[in-house]
C-alpha cells in the first residue's frame, strides 16, 4: 500500500514536472506548454494533432534574411515565405451581407502575415461592384457568397506594411480576372503602393540576376507585382508573371515530395533557366487546417523543395506558397524557408550559418574563451 502510494506521487510528480519543465517565455521549439506565456519569443503554443498530444512551442516567424545577412545579393538569391489566397481568412466577416460559400487558406490577417515573415501574397482579383475585389471564386465571376473584400483594404495593409519596414520587399502574385479599363493601375495609384512600384523595365528578361536588394531598397523599388494576365505588361507596365518566373504545379500535383516537381501549364518548364526565379507551390487541392499542419511537419516538404531544385536545374526555390503557413509540429514553413535561404545564400540549410562575423562577433566569442579559461582556473585552486 504504502510504497505503491509513493510510486504514484512519484508519478504525478514526475508529469507535473514534466508539463511545468519550462514557463515564462523559456521554453524552446517542440517544448510542451500551456500558453502562449511559455514560448521564447517568435514562438506561440499550439497543438495541431490530436488534442491529448498536448501543446508545444512552436514557430511563428520566418528568420529575416535581410537582417541575419545582410541586402548585398541580388533579389533572386533569397527566398520568401508565400502564403496562398492570403485574403481567405477564416473567420473574415462577409461583406456582402450574404453568407460566404467558399474554401479557407490562411488563419490570420495580412498583416500579422507580413509581421511574421511572410513576403509574398497571392490574390486573386476580380472586378466586383465597380471596384476590384478579392474573391475567392469560379471561373473568373466574383458573387457575393465568394467575395471577401475590396482589394483597396489589403493594399493598405501592404502599403501600412512597406511605409514601417523601410527595408523590406513585398511581392504580390495576382490570379487576374479584371476587365475594366486600367482597374489595377487605378488601384495601385489610390493607394500610394505606385512609389514602391519596381518598374517592369528592370526587370531581368533572359535570366540575369535581379538588382541587388539594397540598390532596390535604395530606389523604394519594394514592391513587386505579377500578373497572370498577359495583356497587362504592355498594357499596364504589370509584369505578367510567367516571363519572369518558373512554377510548379498547384494543388496535390505539387505536393508528389521526391517524385518529382513539374511546372504547371502556364508556367515554362522548371528548368528554363531564362526565367531568374522558382517559385514552389505546396499545399493540397483542398485547403484543410489539419492536413496544412501534418504536410508541414513532414519531410515531405523538404524533399518537394528538393525536387523543384534538381527540376529547376540547381535552383533554390525563391517563393514557398503554403496554406495556413503558421501551423505545424515545430519549425514548419518556417524552417524550411530558413532552409531556403542558407542554401541560397551561403550553401548552408539554416540561414543563421550564413550570418557574417562582425568584429564585436570575434570579440565576444575570445572573451567568453577566457571567462572558461579563468572559471576552470579557479575550479582547479579550490
Ligand atoms: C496613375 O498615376 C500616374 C502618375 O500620377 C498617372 O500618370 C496615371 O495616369 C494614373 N493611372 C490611372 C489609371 O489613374
Amino acid at each position: 500500500m504504502h510504497s505503491s502510494r509513493g510510486t504514484l506521487a512519484l508519478l504525478l510528480c514526475a508529469i507535473f514536472r514534466a508539463a511545468t519543465a519550462c514557463s515564462d517565455g523559456q521554453c524552446e521549439v517542440g517544448d510542451r506548454c500551456s500558453s502562449e506565456a511559455d514560448c521564447g519569443s517568435e514562438l506561440y503554443c499550439y497543438n495541431c494533432w490530436i488534442e491529448f498530444a498536448g501543446k508545444k512551442c512552436v514557430r511563428s516567424t520566418v528568420a529575416d534574411p535581410f537582417k541575419i545577412v545582410d541586402t548585398s545579393l541580388p533579389f533572386n538569391k533569397y527566398a520568401f515565405l508565400t502564403t496562398h489566397n492570403s485574403f481567405s481568412i477564416r473567420g473574415e466577416p462577409s461583406r456582402t451581407g450574404v453568407p460566404r460559400i467558399t474554401f479557407y487558406n490562411q488563419d490570420d490577417s495580412i498583416t500579422d502575415q507580413l509581421n511574421n515573415g511572410v513576403r509574398a501574397l497571392m490574390l486573386d482579383v476580380y472586378d466586383f461592384r465597380d471596384e476590384v475585389w478579392l474573391c475567392h471564386s469560379k471561373g473568373g465571376k466574383c458573387f457575393d457568397f465568394t467575395a471577401f473584400e475590396p482589394a483597396i483594404d489589403a493594399m493598405r495593409e501592404v502599403e501600412a506594411f512597406l511605409a514601417a519596414n523601410p527595408s523590406e520587399v513585398v511581392t504580390l502574385i495576382l490570379e487576374d480576372y479584371v476587365s475594366s479599363d486600367q482597374g489595377l493601375s487605378k488601384l495601385f495609384n489610390a493607394t500610394g503602393l505606385t512609389r514602391h512600384w519596381f518598374p517592369v523595365s528592370r526587370m531581368p528578361r533572359r535570366g540575369e540576376d535581379w538588382p541587388r536588394v539594397r540598390d532596390m531598397v535604395a530606389r523604394d523599388h519594394r514592391l513587386l507585382v505579377f500578373t497572370s494576365d498577359e495583356s497587362k505588361e504592355a498594357g499596364e507596365g504589370i509584369a505578367y508573371q510567367w516571363n519572369f518566373m518558373v512554377e510548379n504545379q498547384y494543388g496535390d500535383g505539387g505536393m508528389m515530395g521526391l517524385h518529382g516537381c513539374r511546372s504547371r501549364s502556364e508556367s515554362r518548364e522548371m528548368g528554363d533557366t531564362a526565367r531568374s526565379l522558382v517559385l514552389v507551390n505546396y499545399f493540397h487541392t483542398v485547403p484543410l487546417r489539419a492536413t496544412a499542419c501534418v504536410e508541414h511537419s513532414r519531410p515531405g516538404l523538404v524533399d518537394a523543395l528538393r525536387a523543384c531544385h534538381a527540376a529547376a536545374g540547381n535552383r533554390w526555390a525563391n517563393f514557398l506558397a503554403v496554406d495556413y503557413y503558421k501551423r505545424s509540429d515545430g519549425g514548419g514553413v518556417f524552417e524550411a524557408t530558413d532552409m531556403l535561404n542558407g542554401m541560397l545564400i551561403c550553401g548552408r540549410d539554416d540561414v543563421r550559418a550564413c550570418r557574417r562575423r562582425t568584429l564585436k562577433d570575434a570579440l565576444h566569442g575570445m572573451l567568453g574563451d577566457l571567462r572558461l579559461m579563468l572559471g576552470r582556473g579557479g575550479a582547479k585552486r579550490k
